[in-house]
């Protein structure tokens, strides 16, 4: 690990690029008993619980359970983010500030069809439970929105994460995504980052795990963020407190900044992506520290430092056929060949041992036989600057060189939103 070359790092189960610098173990990251028996074996000193998944289906809760110290939240305080009915209904009690709501099932949609009226249909239907940042819908008219909520309820798009539906207030404004890495008491404020969440350009088509991030956006600076901290993710902290399920971890706001002022839309328990591909690599502090504290702690507060150059745009390539089924298994090429002041963030990709890759399986892009795609989000390039037009500049040069069969990409990462600049 940079700046750690004594540290080793085990992933359960790891990717394609993971494979290159750490042991990938054939153990799914939401599988509790497997993860603290991966990390029994290789006597982990700390297990970093990262995806929603593995946080809802208590991962974290196992791994204290068995005595191992552990970055993450339990199970009970990441229904922050599992449960957006949870998190709805705690902000309010919280005095957060966020979107207008209401909340119903199959059996019980009075309340909810009734707000989705009002509004006349411009409102935002979401799944209640985890859904890959697909699970929600931006209506602009009333045939949209009973369309949305009858997907989830009655067509069961979402499965068991849309048995309960939300529907909200569509807001408007420029987004803001604020993560803080805490120990339940003190908070420590992570660069500030956009996440760019339609598939097309312009914000256009349907939501998607995220195509890019860049960091910093237009007008985040300090005195928001310690605005942030003080009017959502402090007040957040405290309630999950209050309520006996203290969250330590990566707490994530998801903000718009509306004319009104600025409303919360979601919260994550876990680091953003790909916000966290660009805010990381710009960070100037020592991030295994951070994850250390966290679990001890000692996390000391305030606002992380950041590196000179900070300034960081990160494009995401995804398959073919993303956001809905994914083309898998084609050859990714051009990795080794990358910029070398370029970082490529693995996301589905697998290094596939029967197949040779054309001569460039070894070296930067680490590891033997071809890298293939091996799900929707394969990669992100980010590229670092003083500005963020030199970074955007630089991160679609680089990404002329990457090439698998299919590969999709927005051409407007790194650029202002509708009203700004
Ligand atoms: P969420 O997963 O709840 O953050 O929603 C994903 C994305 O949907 C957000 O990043 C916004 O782009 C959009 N969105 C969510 N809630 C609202 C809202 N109340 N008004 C407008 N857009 C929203
Ligand atoms: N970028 C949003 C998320 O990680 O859910």
């Amino acid at each position: 690990m940079r700046g750690h070359p004594d540290v080793e790092i085990v992933c359960a189960p790891g990717n394609g690029g993971t494979a290159a610098f750490a042991t990938n173990v054939a153990v799914a990251a939401d599988d509790p008993a497997g993860v603290v028996a991966a990390a029994r074996d290789c006597n982990a000193t700390l297990v970093v619980v990262g995806p929603d998944a593995a946080l809802a289906a208590g991962v974290a809760d196992a791994c204290r359970a068995a005595g191992i110290a552990v970055f993450g939240p339990s199970m009970a305080a990441a229904r922050i983010e599992s449960s957006k009915s949870f998190a709805k209904g705690l902000m309010d009690t919280a005095g957060i500030p966020n979107a207008r709501w209401s909340t119903g099932t199959a059996s019980d949609r009075g309340a909810l069809m009734a707000l989705v009226n009002e509004l006349d249909g411009r409102c935002v239907v979401k799944a209640d439970g985890l859904a890959l940042g697909k699970g929600v819908t931006v209506c602009s008219d009333l045939d949209a929105a009973r369309q949305a909520v009858g997907a989830c309820l009655d067509g069961r798009l979402f499965g068991r994460a849309g048995d309960r539906v939300i529907v909200e207030e569509r807001l408007e404004g420029p987004e803001l995504s604020v993560l803080a890495v805490t120990d339940s008491r003190n908070l420590r404020l992570l660069p500030p980052a956009r996440d760019y969440k339609r598939i097309g350009d312009g914000d256009s088509g349907p939501n998607t795990g995220g195509m890019g991030a860049m960091t910093p956006p237009p007008g985040a600076d300090d005195a928001l963020l310690k605005r942030v901290e003080a009017e959502v993710l402090r007040p957040c902290i405290d309630a999950l407190a209050a309520l006996g399920t203290p969250f330590s971890g990566c707490l994530y706001a998801g903000i718009m900044l509306t004319p009104d002022g600025m409303r919360v839309l979601e919260f994550n328990a876990r680091f953003g992506d790909p916000e966290t591909q660009v805010v990381l690599p710009i960070l100037d502090e020592d991030f295994l520290e951070l994850l250390i504290a966290s679990a001890a702690g000692t996390v000391s507060p305030g606002i992380a430092r950041r590196a000179m150059q900070s300034c960081a745009v990160g494009v995401v390539l995804a398959a073919a056929g993303y956001p809905g089924t994914p083309r898998r298994g084609d050859v990714i090429s051009g990795l080794d060949r990358l910029d070398p002041s370029i970082l490529a963030f693995h996301a589905a990709t697998r290094r596939d041992p029967s197949s040779r890759d054309p001569g460039l399986t070894r070296g930067a892009a680490g590891g033997a036989g071809a890298l293939r795609t091996d799900g929707g989000r394969v990669l992100t390039l980010v590229a670092r600057g003083d500005s963020l037009e030199a970074a955007t500049e630089q991160a679609y040069t680089a990404l002329q060189g990457i090439y698998f069969e299919g590969m999709q990409y927005r051409n407007d990462i790194g650029m202002a939103q509708a009203g700004e600049r």
